[in-house]
């Protein structure tokens, strides 16, 4: 009870795909048939715009934030120190594969951000300093992203963090790796879009 109650809750709150939402309430459209296909902040500002980017960015990290905090709320008094993390990782698969959406979602960066950083800030904010530079330096976000993936669990390790976060942090990077194969094969290619540009058909 303790355990699955925040985490159910966490996946449904993850499920709430903000970009989907925002292109069907405000532009019509499904943003998953647009620019990358990603339903996520970076597609939002390829397809939609800066405004809604940073809106969607904000909202995908708070479900990642508030997760957290559903974790240490509904989980106080259980016998077990994980529910918090697992919440926070739950809502980054309920981000990646949205139940209401046909489990087609996002990336799940943003929501990683919200999450970890409330989990483990200065790993967090270390990884997400590299993964700016890295950004303004080549302009791909996925390949900041992939760092900022790659980066959590080295740092969260290194700054010796409670273990059921740094497992946390492990399976986040797994899940960015996984939901990035597409930006992979296009960034070794030579072919993924950077910021600012126009990227082709969804695929
Ligand atoms: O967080 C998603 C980003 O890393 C890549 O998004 O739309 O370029 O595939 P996109």
């Amino acid at each position: 009870m303790h355990t699955f109650v925040p985490v159910i809750v966490a996946y449904l709150l993850g499920s709430i795909s903000f970009s989907f939402l925002y292109g069907k309430w405000f532009k019509g459209i499904d943003i998953r048939k647009h620019g990358s296909g990603n339903a996520g902040a970076t597609n939002t500002l390829r397809v939609i715009g800066v405004g809604p980017a940073i809106a969607v960015l904000l909202l995908d990290a708070a479900k990642g934030v508030a997760a957290v905090w559903i974790g240490k709320w509904l989980g106080a008094g259980a016998d077990v120190s994980y529910i918090p993390a697992l919440a926070g990782l739950a809502a980054i698969a309920g981000h990646n594969w949205p139940i209401f959406f046909g489990f087609r979602g996002g990336k799940g960066i943003a929501t990683t951000i919200g999450a970890a950083a409330t989990l483990c800030f200065l790993p967090t904010l270390f990884a997400g300093i590299a993964a700016i530079v890295v950004i303004a330096a080549t302009r791909y976000v996925s390949l900041g992203s992939l760092v900022l993936a790659a980066l959590l669990p080295v740092l969260a390790w290194w700054m010796n963090v409670e273990a059921s976060v740094f497992w946390t942090t492990v399976v986040i990077g797994v899940f960015a790796f996984v939901r990035h194969r597409t930006n992979i094969v296009k960034l070794v290619k030579g072919k993924e879009s950077k910021i600012g540009q126009k990227s082709g058909a969804a695929p």
